[in-house]
Parts: C-alpha cells; sequence; structure tokens
C-alpha cells in the first residue's frame, strides 16, 4: 500500500466564540494555512513520525488509526493553542489521511460525526464550530447541535496578530462555565452580535465595530489578556475598522479586519516585533 494524505484548513472565528458553547450562533471562516497528515504502512505498531509536541495527540491517533501498521507525519502551517483551529484541522485532515488509505472520501456528516470525538479529546466539550469549518471550508453560520450553513460572506482582508501566547481551550470553556449565570447577558450579547452582523457581512465599518463589541464582551467574560487588549488597541490605532481575539482567549490571536490592506498595521506590528501576517477571510 502506498501512502495517503488528508489535508483541512485553518479557521479564525470572526463572531460568537464561547457563546456558541450555550446555543447561539456564531460565524467562522476558513484560513488557508492548515494541516497535512500523511499515513505510510510499516511493519510494527502505528508510531507518529512528525508531529506537534502534545501529549493528547497519542490518545486521538489511538481512537482514529489502527494500533498496527501505520507511520504518521503531521505538517502543521497553524501555530498550536491561538484559535485557529490547529487541533480541528488536525483531526479532519487525518481522518481524510485515513479514508484515502482506503480509497475512500469522507462526506460532511462522517467528517463532523467522527471529527467531534477527536475534538473531545482536546477540547472537552467542543461547540462543533471549530471541525466544522475546518471541514466546510469557506464562511459558515453555526449552532450547535444543527448543520452548519455556508454563508455567502465577501472575503475581507485581515491582519493576525500573535500574543505570542498559547490558550488553553478546555481551560477556557470551564472557567467561562464556572462564571454562569454571572456572564449569560455577556454570552447572549455576543450571540446578538452575530445576528447583527448577518445584515453588514458586506460593510466593514458596521462590521468592525460589531468586532470591537464582541472584544468588550469577551473581556467580560474573562477571556481576553492584557497583551490581547493592547493588540486590539494597536490595530485600532493603525487602520482596522474593529478588532477582537479570536477563539478561546487566554492568548492565541487577535483579529483585525483591515479594509485597507493593512499594510500599515503590519508595518507597526513587525517594528514592535510582534508576529502578524495579512490574510484574507474567509481565504481558502
Ligand atoms: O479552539 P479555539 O481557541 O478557536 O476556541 C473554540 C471556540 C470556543 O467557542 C471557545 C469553544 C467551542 O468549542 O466552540
Amino acid at each position: 500500500m502506498s501512502p495517503a494524505t488528508g489535508r483541512a484548513c485553518g479557521k479564525l472565528i470572526l463572531l460568537g466564540e464561547h457563546a456558541v458553547v450555550y446555543g447561539h450562533r456564531a460565524i467562522a471562516a476558513a484560513v488557508s494555512r492548515g494541516v497535512t497528515v500523511t499515513l505510510t504502512p510499516r511493519p510494527g505498531p502505528t508510531r507518529l513520525e512528525r508531529g506537534p509536541a502534545d501529549a493528547r495527540l497519542a490518545q486521538v491517533l489511538a481512537l482514529a488509526l489502527p494500533a498496527e501498521g501505520l507511520g504518521v507525519d503531521i505538517h502543521s502551517e497553524l501555530p498550536t493553542g491561538r484559535g485557529m483551529g490547529s487541533s480541528a484541522a488536525l483531526s479532519v485532515a487525518l481522518l481524510r489521511a485515513r479514508a484515502a488509505l482506503a480509497g475512500r472520501t469522507l462526506d460532511f456528516d462522517t467528517l463532523h460525526h467522527e471529527g467531534f470525538a477527536l475534538e473531545r479529546i482536546f477540547h472537552g466539550n467542543p461547540s462543533g464550530l471549530d471541525h466544522a469549518v475546518c471541514a466546510l471550508g469557506g464562511a459558515v453560520l453555526y449552532r450547535r447541535g444543527e448543520a452548519p450553513t455556508p454563508l455567502p460572506m465577501p472575503s475581507h482582508p485581515v491582519v493576525v496578530l500573535d500574543s505570542g501566547a498559547a490558550g488553553d481551550t478546555s481551560a477556557l470553556v470551564a472557567a467561562v462555565a464556572a462564571r454562569r449565570p454571572g456572564v449569560d447577558s455577556a454570552l447572549a450579547g455576543l450571540g446578538a452580535l452575530v445576528e447583527q452582523a448577518l445584515g453588514v457581512l458586506d460593510q466593514p465599518a458596521a462590521l468592525g465595530a460589531l468586532l470591537l463589541e464582541a472584544h468588550a464582551l469577551l473581556r467580560q467574560l474573562g477571556v481576553s489578556t492584557p497583551a490581547l487588549d493592547a493588540l486590539v488597541a494597536l490595530a485600532m490605532d493603525h487602520g482596522a475598522t474593529g478588532a477582537k481575539l479570536a477563539g478561546a482567549g487566554g492568548g492565541g490571536v487577535v483579529l483585525a479586519l483591515t479594509p485597507d490592506g493593512g499594510e500599515a498595521l503590519l508595518r507597526e506590528a513587525r517594528r514592535r516585533d510582534i508576529s502578524a501576517f495579512c490574510c484574507r477571510l474567509p481565504e481558502a
């Protein structure tokens, strides 16, 4: 048998993280950076040949793959723990590679269902948003427990600013759960911003204002950090129409909407030694 490869894109959450865990809708979109998994038949026990240092990975491989006969190579272009869907993309890419080895492709329902089982190992109580986007690509409107809806959305130029710290999604989701019901109005507010955003997806100024409101509500949830707040302020001072942390928080990235292309922001980030890049959302 020859090697088989599976790939999945990463993602950024435009609006609705955390609230989506409690049944509110969220909007997320794919980025072209992603994860590629190659499975190579080999004698002996299945083993990881190359991949991220993550203690949960052994459990994921044990669940998804036969115990014998495969070498696993994982190549990720996504930073780990930064809210860009590295674990969801890994889960989807792994399932695609396993199917490719058997000469099959997987439909979305199977990917979503089996991806959930793997994402639970990484994230405890995931909403399913991350791997829905990584599997579908494009922009997606998602409510937990329902089929995700592809969202016709113009592709916006954005700048992604890395706080340099990783966030622990399952710990942050658990921390928000522990703060309920005190944070329920902030969660409902985040959900309401998603509904408002659906009317202004083609208007960078109005959409940006909603992103900024979302960041304020995410601060109320207690998932932002001084570094993330500073990156949001930096983005607003350099041409962004709005910016927010994207993903679970506690570290990770800030997403800045930059209709001007983001050159000024990117230049300033480089000057300050902040890791940053421009892309489009959705991009893949
Ligand atoms: O994996 P992250 O950091 O992008 O966070 C996922 C978004 C949450 O809403 C915080 C959790 C979830 O499962 O939806």
